[in-house]
């Protein structure tokens, strides 16, 4: 394998309501973290794990998935982007594709890790994976009055894994400024192109309760 996975699971989760940090909420009786390494894990040019876990739960986190992959546990920071930045520091020497994948995206398929590591190793400097948005998006002002209409044709809805060149994310990263909610935000702004393929309604993100509700769903029918 010629993969590291980072994977920014230090979050709250604020918006899934009050419990313990997103990553270790259950799903289906298991860590949300457990089903996304698990998934990670199958994926074969995946060599490397790092984690970001919440800081007071790293010792926890390391037990909790030592039975289901080997992984590197470093503490996240305060911003997603601090997590990510952590995890990357802790990145060993040899992988040459970096990815960094949600926690949260707990059902993402390995299928869609193996092919944006593919689109990497094909020579992208850097690939995310998108789906087309499906409902009529609107502008609005501050008092949610329309604006306008965004042609919605032109708009692609970003998931993760998002993949990239070790270089490059390692260098955009180096050039940070103010946070983003992702990492090919930080890679675009160094100018460098990035790719899109298809991506998962399986890798949707668990934010708020009904996508906890509709996870546990989709996992009970796969069986
Ligand atoms: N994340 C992280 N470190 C942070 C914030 C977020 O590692 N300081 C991770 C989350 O654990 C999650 C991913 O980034 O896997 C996407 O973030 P999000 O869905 O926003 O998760 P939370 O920040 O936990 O949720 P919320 O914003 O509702 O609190
Ligand atoms: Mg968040």
């Amino acid at each position: 394998g010629d993969v590291a996975v980072l994977v920014p699971a230090a979050g709250a989760g604020v918006r899934l309501g009050p419990g313990r940090p997103k990553a270790l909420r259950l799903l289906a009786g298991e860590p949300l973290l457990v089903h996304a390494v698990r998934r990670l894990a199958a994926a074969a040019s995946v060599h490397t794990i790092v984690v970001a876990a919440p800081a007071a739960e790293v010792a926890g986190v390391r037990e909790l998935l030592a039975p289901v992959a080997p992984v590197i546990v470093v503490p996240g920071g305060a911003e997603r982007q601090a997590s990510v930045a952590a995890a990357l520091a802790a990145v060993p020497a040899g992988p040459t594709i970096i990815l960094v994948h949600d926690a949260a995206r707990a059902l993402t398929p390995p299928e869609l890790v193996e092919s944006v590591a593919a689109a990497v190793r094909d020579g992208r400097a850097a690939v995310i994976p998108v789906l087309p948005v499906v409902d009529t998006i609107k502008e609005v002002d501050a008092d949610e009055v329309v604006l306008g209409t965004v042609d919605r044709a032109a708009l692609r809805a970003v998931q993760t894994p998002q993949g990239f060149r070790r270089s490059v994310l390692t260098a955009a990263h180096a050039a940070a400024g103010d946070p983003l909610t992702d990492d090919a935000g930080l890679v675009e702004k160094q100018g460098v192109a990035v790719s899109c393929v298809p991506g998962s309604e399986y890798a949707l993100k668990i934010t708020r309760p009904f996508d906890l509700a509709l996870a546990e769903h989709l996992l009970a029918a796969d069986g």
